[in-house]
């Protein structure tokens, strides 16, 4: 295990990154120092209860900016780097692609540029502790049939926008390490769910949209299978990669909690119902299917037992108490969701501008 006492971050202020910040200051007691744009996905609340602890520290500034990278390497000097900084939403991703080049495309090498040049000026002992750590998702490896699991070595074959800007970095990631050095490791996880998550995803979307009466869009005939994992089981997963994975090597991170898209959305509707009875009938009756999404992905899958093989990971929760926790933070966070829905998004659909007819 590396020893591991400063760490920049990037993304902080995003819902995996909030999540990762919170457990390093706040339980672990790692200093960290948080990068971050704040685009819409950003919420300052995500990070407040450790805003004002002496081991964190914040600077709003772009993946892209190289200067303002060198700089707050060269001023914090931290011991690892946990790149999260992205943008995530596969929907937006479809509706306008070119942020998702520049950031996880073009901000992730300029990241990786600013951290060999500073990884570089270390001396050897801090060189070999040093770590890379890349963020990354399942979705890389495209999509699978009924059956079968993404594994390490699964083919990269993306096919959204977003995850061909995300392919694009891990690739960058390991041209980084083979050809300069730098020691990195990459995780690839699966659909992350809990608290602090942007409305816009289907979790959270529909736990709002059914407090509001409004419809659940269930896209095309809600088959879609995805492999859900509670995000402080993620943020613990990065934390166990950085500090035991082995440099140069990839990590898959899933929940063994696969499940239709369909499925998912009932048991919300039955946990609202449970929890916050509306007195006109089940949620269920809001689910609405809507056009699908242009090049939907039918089902990810994954082979999660590298990492609890080789580092001893495992998630905490299962697919229902994760689930429950979620949907009792947002009834208890209501003021949080509706100034994002007053002032961000309204929760109309995304994702159709521009994409083929699915
Ligand atoms: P998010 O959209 O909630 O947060 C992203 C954060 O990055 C935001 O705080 C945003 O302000 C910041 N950011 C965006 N562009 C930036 C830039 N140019 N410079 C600096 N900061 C910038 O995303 P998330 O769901 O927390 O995902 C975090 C990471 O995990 C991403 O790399 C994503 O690809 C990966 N991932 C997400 C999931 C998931 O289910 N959400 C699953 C697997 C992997
Ligand atoms: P999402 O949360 O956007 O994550 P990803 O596309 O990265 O997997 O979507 C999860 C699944 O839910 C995906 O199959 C698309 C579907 N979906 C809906 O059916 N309705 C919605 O309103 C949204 C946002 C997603």
């Amino acid at each position: 295990m590396v020893e591991t006492v400063k760490v920049l971050v990037t993304g902080g202020a995003g819902f995996i990154g909030s999540a990762v910040v919170r457990l390093l200051v706040a339980e672990l007691g790692v200093s960290v120092v948080n990068v971050d744009k704040m685009t819409y996905a950003a919420s300052p609340a995500a990070t407040a209860g450790v805003a004002t602890d002496p081991r964190y520290a914040f600077f709003k500034a772009d993946i892209c900016d190289g200067a303002a990278m060198r700089a707050i390497l060269a001023q914090h000097r931290p011991d690892a780097v946990m790149h999260l900084a992205a943008e995530s939403h596969v929907d937006r991703s479809i509706d306008s692609p070119a942020d998702f080049i520049n950031t996880n495309i073009v901000g992730t090498y300029t990241l990786l540029q600013a951290t060999l040049e500073y990884w570089r000026s270390l001396d050897a002992e801090a060189q070999g502790r040093f770590r890379f750590h890349h963020v990354s998702t399942d979705e890389v490896y495209g999509s699978l049939g009924a059956d079968g699991l993404f594994t390490e070595e699964t083919p990269y074959q993306p096919n959204s926008p977003y995850s061909a800007s995300k392919a694009g970095s891990d690739h960058l990631v390991r041209a980084w390490h083979h050809t300069f050095g730098l020691p990195t490791v990459t995780s690839n996880c699966s659909n992350n769910y809990g608290p602090f998550q942007f409305p816009e995803k289907l979790i959270p979307l529909m736990i709002v949209n059914g407090l509001k009466g409004r419809p659940l869009p269930v896209y095309g005939k809600g088959e879609n299978v995805r492999d859900w994992l509670y995000v402080e089981d993620h943020a613990r997963a990065l934390w166990t990669v950085l500090t035991t994975g082995k440099v140069g090597e990839t990590y898959n991170v899933g929940g063994h909690n696969e499940m239709r898209n369909l499925d998912v959305v009932h048991l919300i509707c039955d946990l609202l119902d449970e929890l916050r009875p509306s007195g006109s009938g089940s949620r269920r009756s809001q689910i609405t299917f809507v056009q699908d999404r242009p090049g939907h992905d039918a089902r990810y899958a994954i082979d999660a037992s590298k990492i609890a093989r080789d580092l001893g990971w495992r998630p905490k929760e299962t697919f229902a108490t994760g689930l429950r926790r979620t949907v009792a933070w947002y009834l208890e966070n209501e003021g949080w969701w509706q100034e994002i829905l007053d002032q961000k998004y309204a929760g109309v659909r995304l994702g159709l501008a521009a994409g083929k007819k699915a």
